[in-house]
């Protein structure tokens, strides 16, 4: 018997990278899993690439950043699978969109971007699922959110500020559902290694690892570990929380 067994997740952008990898924990853990991509194709292969140990696993294609496509999204999934029980909110990286550089050379019609899909998006998501979770006394909201949320990191100071913000609702969301069966928790990431691989920059890789005590960079399936606990049952007593996954960084250093 896995620990999710009869429950049902849905994991935003999960159709590679660190979404995938929580994706695979919670199927694995017996949950049924609706993969969200703004890519119905990457959600398809991801879908066909998680194995359920118990649940079922569907694709979900549609886009966060929209509350009509959130709103029917979530429809869908809660027709093929049930009342949704465990929201992931991983889609945080907006398509195309990079470093935004130094914000004081920032274009200003640019901002929406990071704001839109990481603090409009998540909220759209946890306000669609909450009313049906509350009801049913019993939910679980994970943020995934950065470590570029709590401490200063240049170049991307407009998705640092989108992911303060998701994690500031959150702590206040989690006082008003404290006595409803929902809890709501954020993790915050390190540099992840599937970005890595992007960034191809050695020097630059360098600089990043010497930062990180344990002198890696993290895998998804570590943080989908993580998910799989803050959804069990075990984990009923954490709201409001945020948990760095981070080999070790402390903030402030
Ligand atoms: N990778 C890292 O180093 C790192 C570090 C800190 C935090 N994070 C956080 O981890 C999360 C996942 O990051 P990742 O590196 O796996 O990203 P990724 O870009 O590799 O994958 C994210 C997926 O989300 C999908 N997506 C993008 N916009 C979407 C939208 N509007 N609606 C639905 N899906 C959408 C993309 O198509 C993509 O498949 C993000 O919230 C990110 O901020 C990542």
């Amino acid at each position: 018997m896995g620990q999710l067994d009869g429950k049902i997740a849905l994991v935003t952008g999960a159709g590679r990278s660190v979404g995938l990898g929580i994706a695979q924990e919670l199927a694995e853990a017996g949950a049924s899993v609706a993969v969200n991509d703004l890519h119905p194709d990457r959600a398809e292969a991801a879908r066909n690439q998680i194995k359920p140990a118990g649940g079922r696993v569907i694709a979900a294609a549609f886009d966060v950043a929209s509350l009509a496509a959130v709103r029917a999204g979530v429809a869908r999934v809660e027709s093929q699978l049930g009342p949704i029980d465990i929201l992931v909110n991983n889609a945080g990286i907006p398509e195309g969109i990079g470093a935004t550089g130094p914000f004081v050379d920032s274009d200003p019609a640019q901002w929406h971007h990071n704001i839109d899909l990481n603090l409009y998006g998540s909220m759209y998501c946890i306000r669609t699922v909450l009313p049906g979770m509350a009801q049913r006394k019993w939910g679980r909201v994970i943020q995934i959110s950065s470590g570029a949320g709590s401490r200063g990191v240049p170049q991307v100071s407009i998705y640092s500020a989108a992911k303060a913000g998701i994690e500031g609702l959150l702590r206040s969301v989690a006082i008003e559902m404290a006595q409803s069966g929902v809890t709501l928790n954020a993790i915050a990431l390190g540099l992840m290694a599937n970005t890595a691989e992007r960034i191809g920059d050695s020097a630059y890789l360098q600089r990043i690892f010497s930062t990180i005590p344990m002198g890696r960079l993290g895998q998804p399936r570590e943080i989908g570990a993580c998910v799989v606990w803050l959804a069990s049952e075990k984990a009923g007593y954490v709201t409001g929380q945020t948990i760095h996954i981070n080999g070790g960084t402390v903030h402030g250093r």
